[in-house]
């Protein structure tokens, strides 16, 4: 069965082969939505988020990036999980779109998402004889890798700049009262802004968590916000419920991992931010959809062997891009197939030839196509996979906002290092 479903100036779904959405799924919704919507919910704040674009915090935020972009060659971010990969996602995503606003931009370099002595040693040489500033961003304050790279990143800018300079080119985002990043950046004086306590780490990409390094990467984050106001929409979140009740009905088929596929290579850090979002948000009580993420064509070449004929436990998400920020004509000397012939073309035949390929192994496929790269496509998509993550964990009766299981392997990690 195809159903279509498309929103004003925005994205559109297509369900190739799922079952239909039922009824009484969307129907919970509505209540579901009433919930998220009450402000008496623990940590839905994030449903907010989209409206701040004219606060005084946006301001603020603008003003503090056209500042860190001065005399700044590296503005190393440092954070992990849903202090990171949002960031992150939207400076890769929309990298070819910016195009003006990067006139005069810091590169940024992300730091703290791993323990490895290597890793740390490559950032600090990445950093050698570069005129950088600081970012850091915990909302505990004491997460193992942020905390370590902090401490390696401080130690190297006040060495180089000596401690008066050194604390400002130090920028804190954390929580407004608690925690030990908090105590420190009142303590030593440094810039910080505010994770709001009611916002988990994966739903914070709007709040100054992402906005500041958007915002210094040149990314215009009022368009990014008013993506993020137009999911909000009653027919965008529409299409947010309908997708809610389809994933949930392909669970209770039998369905156990969503398979989220991309065309565009740029698009690789946000299937990583829906990893986290999905995995962390519905991954409780022996239930949930399992995210995984392929990168096409190129995963095509490893993985394609499987999808189209092995155990059928997944179904597909396609993000497409309908129109790619940049373009490149084949030239003469390729294969007469391609030959002449705009790699967006050909990519799009690729999208589709795949489709129809996995559709007839009997695969079911969602389709979710946006307008483009833009910022305010991010901010769209965002705000919309949110919205349907919170609907389908609200629909398999699990706490979308919480994740008490990470807990248990960093007791196990502090044990070890405690009795070593
Ligand atoms: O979504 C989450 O809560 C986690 O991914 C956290 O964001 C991540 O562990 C980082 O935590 P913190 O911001 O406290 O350093």
């Amino acid at each position: 069965m195809t159903k279509s479903y498309s929103a004003n100036k925005a994205l559109a779904l297509d369900f190739l082969g799922c079952p239909a959405a039922p009824a009484a799924s969307v129907d919970r919704i509505e209540k579901i939505h009433e919930g998220l919507m009450s402000g008496n919910e623990a940590f839905t704040g994030w449903v907010g988020l989209p409206q701040r674009g004219g606060d005084k915090e946006t301001e603020r935020i603008l003003t503090a990036a056209a500042r860190i972009r001065d005399g700044c060659d590296v503005f190393a971010v440092i954070g992990i999980g849903g202090s990171y990969l949002g960031a992150r996602a939207a400076v890769e995503m929309t990298e070819d779109c910016v195009g003006a606003n990067c006139a005069g931009t810091p590169e940024i370099m992300f730091a703290g998402q791993n323990i490895s002595g290597s890793y740390h040693a490559k950032t600090v040489d990445r950093l050698a004889g570069r005129n950088f500033k600081l970012c850091v961003i915990s909302k505990s304050g004491t997460t193992t890798e942020p905390n370590i790279a902090f401490a390696i990143l401080k130690e190297l800018l006040f060495d180089r700049y000596g401690k008066d300079e050194a604390v400002k080119r130090i920028f804190a985002i954390t929580d407004p009262k608690g925690g030990a990043l908090r105590a420190e950046a009142d303590a030593e004086g440094y810039e910080s802004f505010v994770i709001p306590p009611d916002v988990g780490g994966r739903y914070s990409v709007l709040s100054p968590v992402g906005l500041l390094p958007m915002a210094v990467a040149g990314i215009d984050i009022k368009e990014v916000l008013a993506g993020a106001q137009r999911a909000a929409e009653d027919d965008m979140r529409g299409l947010a419920a309908v997708l809610a009740a389809t994933r949930k009905a392909l669970l209770d088929g039998g369905k156990t991992v969503e398979v989220f596929e991309y065309y565009e290579p740029a698009m690789f850090m946000f299937s990583e931010w829906l990893k986290q979002l999905y995995g962390e948000s519905e991954g409780k009580n022996g239930t949930g959809l399992f995210p995984a993420a392929l990168s096409f064509s190129t995963d095509l070449h490893s993985m394609g062997q499987f999808l189209q004929e092995g155990n059928p436990i997944f179904f597909e998400t396609v993000l497409d891009v309908l129109r790619p920020p940049r373009d490149l004509t084949a030239p003469a000397s390729a294969d007469p197939l391609f030959a002449g012939k705009s790699m967006n073309e050909v990519n799009r035949a690729a999208t589709e030839g795949v489709i129809a390929a996995h559709r007839a192994a009997g695969i079911p496929i969602v389709r979710v196509s946006i307008p483009d790269m833009s910022p305010y496509s991010f901010g769209m998509l965002v705000y919309f996979f949110e919205l349907t993550c919170a609907y389908t964990g609200r629909l398999m009766g699990v706490d979308p906002f919480n994740q008490p299981g990470v807990e248990q392997y960093k007791k196990e990690m502090k044990r070890l290092l405690t009795i070593n």
